[in-house]
């Protein structure tokens, strides 16, 4: 039997879908580490610098990125976001041509100049500053990771005209530490980091989005929170895929609030 929303809404009486995966802007959890790392990262491109965001999956590294893009003044900075995969250099240069609406066609080295002319003329003509967001890059290869160097013009020392915020899983802080990428890595002014969430706030998390989904009291009672703190170890992507499968377990056991014996079983249910 599954549990649909419409189940979810009439038992718990959320008005949406809770602990999904994207989450507006505006209704994010309001931790101190966030903020703080979208200051930095903000404080960095606004020096006209490029930096990375290196935590592991699940940290919440995509939602800061959508929180620093929502808050760079669209007056002065045109952002593009790109996901990566393992693209060669090539495919990495049509990824961004697309990003920015050039036609993606040409060879390598015609690419990367048509790339590089049109970062320059967007900081001339406009005034805009060019911010290049990688999401994922714990996924490029080395070999286009040297190449950001090129593009954002990294050896002509006195216009950077590009900003590149690099963010990816820890296997990112291996790559930057490889000898044919020490110049890329020497040029990221600013690195941050995510840690997980401590009991206390992984509570305060569970509060927050029951009640931005619209739950009129939040439906774990606190042995289900232990529960998700012990098996989410404060990890918000398997907080929420916990969170919601106790969720689906609880409505089918008739229950209005998760125990830890929902917790559980949601556990066994998610990962065998
Ligand atoms: N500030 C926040 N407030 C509420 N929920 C959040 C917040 N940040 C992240 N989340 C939730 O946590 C989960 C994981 O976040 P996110 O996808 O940003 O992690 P990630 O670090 O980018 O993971 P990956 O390395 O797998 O890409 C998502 O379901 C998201 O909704
Ligand atoms: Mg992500």
């Amino acid at each position: 039997m599954t549990t649909t929303f419409k189940d979810l809404r009439s038992r718990f009486g959320f008005h949406t879908t809770p602990f999904t995966r994207e989450i507006a802007v505006k209704d994010r959890f309001p931790l101190g580490q966030f903020d703080e790392v979208v200051e930095a990262l903000l404080h960095t491109l606004e020096a006209r610098m490029s930096c990375a965001l290196i935590a592991p999956a699940g940290t919440g590294k995509t939602s800061v990125l959508r929180t620093v893009i929502s808050k760079l003044p669209e007056a002065r900075y045109r952002t593009h976001y790109v996901k990566v995969t393992g693209l060669s250099k090539r495919d990495m240069c049509r990824e961004i041509a697309q990003a920015i609406g050039l036609p993606p066609a040409g060879s390598y080295p015609s690419l990367i100049r048509k790339l590089q002319d049109r970062f320059h003329e967007t900081s001339d003509s406009t005034g805009l500053r060019p911010v290049l967001i990688l999401d994922e890059a714990q996924d490029l290869r080395p070999d286009t990771l040297a190449m950001l160097k090129i593009l954002t013009n990294f050896d002509m020392d006195s216009k950077l005209v590009l900003s590149i915020l690099l963010a990816g899983q820890p296997k990112l802080r291996d790559l930057l530490r490889r000898d044919d990428l020490e110049d890329v890595a020497r040029r990221l002014a600013h690195y941050a980091t995510l840690r997980t969430l401590t009991r206390d706030e992984v509570h305060a998390y569970l509060d927050h989005r029951c009640t931005v989904a619209g739950a009129a009291s939040v439906p774990f009672d606190s042995g289900a929170i232990d529960a998700l703190f012990e098996i989410g170890r404060g990890n918000l992507r398997a907080t929420d895929q916990l969170a919601r499968k106790s969720l689906e377990v609880a409505h089918q056991h008739d229950r209005d609030a998760c125990s830890a014996a929902e917790v559980a079983q949601a556990r066994k249910l998610l990962w065998p």
